[in-house]
C-alpha cells in the first residue's frame, strides 16, 4: 500500500538543460521504496499527479532522489519547487525491478530521462554492474559520476559523438556481451531503445526487464489510463496498467 502525504524538500540542484534533481524527506515512503518504483507528486493548479521515477532511496536518512525533465506545464512547476517547500507525494507504486544477488552480473541501460530509474538497481549490483548510459549529446548526460561513485563499469554513448561511443546503447550492449555473459538485464528509455535491448537480450539468452512509460492518470490502477498491451503465457493478449502491474516488465511479455 502506498502513502500519501506533503513532505519538505532538502536540496534542490539543475543538472542539465531542464533537469532537475531533487532530494524530498519523506521516511515512511523511503523506508518501503524499491527500485525501479515511482511516486505521483501533485503540483499546485494542476489536478492530475506527474509519475516521477525513484532516482535513489536513502532509507538511513529517510529520504528520495528525483531526477525528472520538465516536459510541460505540470513538470515545469515542480522544476520551480525550492528548499524547504513541501511537496505533495504519494508513493511508492508499481512493481519495481527484480534484483538477483548482488554477486550476479548485470547491465543496466539507460536512454535519456530513462537513466535515472536505473541508479538504485546498479548500487544493488555495484562493481558487478556495467551500466551503458545513452544520451543525445554531450551536454544531456547526466548521473555518470553517480554510476562510476557506485563501483560500475560506466560505458557512454552519445547520437551525435560528443562523449563516449558514436551511436547507439545497443552497440555497446552488444559489445558488453560479446565479452562475457551477464546474469539479467534491466533497462528505461525510449520504446524503440527498449524493443532493440530486448532483441538482443534474447539473442544472447539473457533475462531482461525493461521499464515503461506510459501516460499515467491516477497511477493505482483505478483509471485504465495506462493500459498496455502484454503478451499471456499462452501467446495471447491482454491489457494491463503500467502504474500497477508495473512499470518494470519482463521484456518477453511486453508487445513493442
Ligand atoms: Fe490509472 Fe494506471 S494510471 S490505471
Amino acid at each position: 500500500s502506498y502513502i500519501q502525504n506533503v513532505y519538505p524538500i532538502q536540496s534542490r540542484d539543475a543538472i542539465a538543460r531542464d533537469v532537475f534533481d531533487y532530494v524530498v524527506a519523506c521516511p515512511d515512503i523511503a523506508s518501503q521504496s524499491h527500485a525501479g518504483q515511482f511516486v505521483h507528486i501533485r503540483v499546485a493548479g494542476h489536478t492530475l499527479r506527474r509519475p516521477i521515477s525513484i532516482c535513489e532511496v536513502n532509507r538511513e536518512k529517510g529520504t528520495l532522489r528525483l531526477v525528472f525533465e520538465v516536459r510541460g506545464s505540470g513538470t515545469e512547476a515542480m522544476s520551480m519547487l525550492s528548499v524547504g517547500d513541501l511537496m505533495d507525494v504519494m508513493g511508492p507504486l508499481g512493481n519495481g525491478f527484480t534484483l538477483l544477488s548482488p554477486d550476479s552480473r548485470a547491465i543496466v541501460v539507460g536512454g535519456g530521462i530513462g537513466t535515472p530509474p536505473m541508479l538504485e538497481t546498479a548500487k544493488h549490483y555495484a562493481e558487478n554492474c556495467t551500466a551503458i548510459l545513452g544520451f543525445r549529446d554531450a551536454a544531456h548526460v547526466i548521473l555518470d559520476e553517480d554510476f562510476d561513485a557506485c563501483g560500475c563499469d560506466v560505458r557512454l554513448a552519445t547520437d551525435d559523438g560528443s562523449k563516449g561511443h558514436h551511436g547507439f546503447v545497443t552497440d555497446l550492449l552488444r559489445q558488453r556481451l560479446e565479452e562475457g555473459g551477464a546474469d539479467i538485464i534491466y533497462a528505461c528509455g525510449p520504446k524503440g531503445m527498449l524493443q532493440a535491448v530486448a532483441a538482443i537480450a534474447e539473442e544472447f539468452g539473457v533475462r531482461c526487464e525493461v521499464s515503461l512509460e506510459e501516460r499515467m492518470a491516477c497511477g493505482i490502477g483505478a483509471c485504465l489510463g495506462c493500459a498496455t498491451p502484454i503478451r499471456t503465457a499462452d501467446g495471447g493478449m491482454t491489457y494491463k496498467h503500467v502504474c500497477k502491474d508495473g512499470p518494470v516488465f519482463d521484456a518477453k511479455e511486453v508487445i513493442f
